[in-house]
């Protein structure tokens, strides 16, 4: 059973990142924010089993809440944090500092690390491959990353598994056009990319030399009883129209938009009686390179 708890007192989170919205991402970004807290720290740190003084890699680490998390529970710990974003790098680094954390801290892209192959006691990597092109390829890198006896995390989404219901006829429009709209664009963009990718991480670590050790399904639930406040269907509105900005979404931009503004008011009609779920895997795959 997994420590999953959701909660909105986290101090490092970014409020408008909170939601758990298959509405408006589509490769579920967003999740993770919404359900990162103590008790999953602890299952992290349990799984990946690092001692002070050794050094855990987080690939893809984006605004850093985890890698001081992970920091604070074991000290001594060295946490290497890197991501392809250089200011997402920087902003891990001053999250360190600003709680008296010193974290080593690059930016680099997971398909080129600035870090030797085998020099890691630890890997971690949360809602990456599902960005990359090749996301097998991505696998044996991370795999190449631990030494003998190292220990991988990878987690990523079964995006298959996306369940969504509104009481709201005008939700489940938007709910269908939002989901295909989305996956069109992404599909696009990443052809060969599997909808299942978290279910296959285990068979690509296992290629890569890695002994799978266990595979977690991680579900997300959310559910809302009565009509959404304002603000998220403002954040809802941000995100689609961040999403549809690129040159070649625009024209999808107008529909998207009209439909969720169609839910905004049927939602708002219906008040105390709304009703909206939303459900969402993300699949754990541990994996160890054997030990000589
Ligand atoms: C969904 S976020 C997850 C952030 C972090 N793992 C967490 O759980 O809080 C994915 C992160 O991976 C980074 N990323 C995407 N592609 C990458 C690549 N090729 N190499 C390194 N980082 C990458 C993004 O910049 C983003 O910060």
């Amino acid at each position: 059973m997994l420590p999953l708890e959701i909660g909105y007192s986290r101090r490092f989170c970014n409020p408008m990142s909170r939601d758990i919205d298959a509405l408006t991402s589509w490769t579920l970004k967003h999740l993770r924010d919404r359900w990162w807290d103590a008790r999953w720290t602890r299952w992290v740190s349990s799984h990946l089993r690092c001692d002070p003084g050794e050094t855990l890699i987080h690939v893809g680490c984006g605004n850093g809440e985890v890698d001081v998390a992970l920091a604070l529970a074991t000290p001594g710990l060295r946490v290497v944090s890197v991501d392809i974003h250089a200011p997402r790098a920087r902003h891990t680094r001053d999250l360190g500092l600003d709680v008296g954390v010193r974290l080593a801290a690059l930016a680099g892209d997971l398909r080129a690390l600035p870090v030797a192959p085998g020099s890691a006691d630890a890997v971690l990597c949360i809602g990456v491959l599902q960005h990359v092109g090749d996301p097998e390829a991505a696998a044996h890198t991370l795999a190449g990353l631990v030494r003998p006896g190292g220990r991988v995390l990878v987690v990523e989404p079964d995006l298959e598994a996306c369940y969504w219901y509104s009481a709201s006829p005008a939700g489940m429009r938007a709910w269908t056009l939002g989901r295909d709209t989305l996956a069109r664009w992404h599909h696009a963009e990443r052809p060969e990319m599997p909808r299942r990718l978290g279910v296959h991480v285990v068979s690509w670590l296992r290629d890569a030399g890695l002994d799978p050790l266990s595979v977690e399904p991680l579900a997300v639930p959310e559910a809302r009883l009565g009509a959404p406040p304002p603000g998220v269907w403002e954040a809802r509105e941000r995100r689609l129209a961040a999403a549809a900005s690129a040159p070649a979404r625009i024209a999808d931009a107008p529909a998207l938009a009209a439909a969720l503004a169609a839910y905004q008011a049927d939602a708002d009609r219906q008040g105390a009686a709304f009703v909206e779920v939303q459900h969402a895997l993300l699949l754990a795959t541990l994996a160890q390179r054997p030990a000589p």
